[in-house]
């Protein structure tokens, strides 16, 4: 595993993270528990040190199989979770006001077992909150001990600028992957220029770019929802994907890795990006995702994927 420092703190974390999304049950299909915490067992002992969770994943339930996962070896993690996103039935809603901010993290706190969280992500923009009000409240927490380090997800560069005017803080959380790569533009310029980290999501485009997925997947079912935040699955899509899941495919053969770790070992080893957080069901999934950081693809391999994400990309309906 390969581990890299996060200006301004003393956290090094491992360029490939554990995302838990799927652990809350509600979004990524049916997902048995106990697999969950093997899952994440795993990824500790295989070299994974970051692990990210929300109140908003299953209304909870990921934040409390993550507490029960880690109990015992704690001193071995990082923990990044999220105020200001909750669920109401299937919906998510927004909301950074500072009753929301200091029950979310109370109630984080309790499920994950903790008494600190490491690092404490603003989940989404809330524009009925002023900014100013909830970083008041996050200032109290963290002088509360709440919390080690705030940071953002999903921030533009306006936000990234207000933010800083009024707190300190020391990453940003936004999407990318050979699908997604808009924040190469201006974005990841900004993180580096001002020494942020990127703890990026969707490496896999929610499982797409793992190449397992040889017919289009029917996610009908009340508890799989990702093709509506991961437009890749789309029928208009899915054509086009396949494409660059041929290219991953022939770069993973002849590295002898699998396509998920050629996809996984692209987005870590792009310019800005500190760690990519990928989602893993079970323990195989987590073992495969951590070996994704144990081999490096050539210049050569890294120029034909972006070539490729390039074209396919621009082809995208979004
Ligand atoms: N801040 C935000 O707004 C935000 C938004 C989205 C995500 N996130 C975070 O980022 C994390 C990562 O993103 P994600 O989980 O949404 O998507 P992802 O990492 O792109 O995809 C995860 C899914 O891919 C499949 N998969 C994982 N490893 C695999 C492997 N080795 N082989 C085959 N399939 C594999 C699994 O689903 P199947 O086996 O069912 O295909 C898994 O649930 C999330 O869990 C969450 O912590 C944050």
């Amino acid at each position: 595993m390969q581990y890299r420092e996060i200006a301004g703190t003393d956290l090094k974390v491992s360029a490939v993270g554990l995302g838990t999304w799927a652990y809350g049950n509600d979004t990524f299909g049916r997902v048995d528990d106990q697999k969950s915490i093997q899952a994440i067992k795993t990824a500790v002992f295989s070299g994974i040190n970051l692990i990210d969770t929300a109140p908003a994943y299953g209304d909870g339930h990921a934040e409390k199989i993550v507490g029960k996962a880690i109990k015992g070896i704690k001193d071995q993690v990082i923990i990044a979770s999220k105020c200001g996103t909750y669920r109401d039935g299937s919906k998510y809603i927004r909301d950074l006001s500072p009753a929301r901010i200091r029950k979310d993290l109370e109630l984080s706190l309790d499920r994950l077992e903790v008494e600190e969280i490491d690092i404490y992500q603003i989940h989404w923009p809330d524009p009925d909150t002023p900014l100013e009000e909830s970083i008041e409240e996050l200032k109290k927490l963290k002088n509360e001990g709440k919390f080690k380090y705030l940071a953002v997800c999903n921030f533009d560069i306006n936000l990234l600028d207000k933010i800083r005017e009024l707190a300190d803080i020391i990453s940003l959380q936004p999407q990318y992957s050979l699908l997604k790569r808009d924040i190469e533009a201006k974005i990841i310029p900004y993180l580096i220029e001002h020494q942020l980290a990127a703890i990026s999501y969707g490496t896999l485009g929610g499982g797409i770019l793992s190449g397992k997925y040889k017919k289009r997947p029917d996610f009908s079912s009340d508890k799989e929802n990702r093709d509506s935040f991961y437009p890749f699955f789309k029928k208009e899509n899915w054509g086009l994907v396949q494409k660059l899941i041929k290219v991953i495919e022939e770069i993973a053969a002849a590295n002898r890795k699998t396509p998920a770790q050629v996809a996984i070992n692209w987005a870590i080893n792009r310019a800005g990006i500190t760690t990519a957080l990928v989602g893993a069901k079970n323990k195989k999934q987590a073992a495969e995702n951590a070996g994704a950081a144990e081999f490096n693809l050539s210049e050569k391999e890294m120029e034909l994927l972006t070539e490729k994400s390039d074209q396919i990309i621009s082809k995208l309906e979004l």
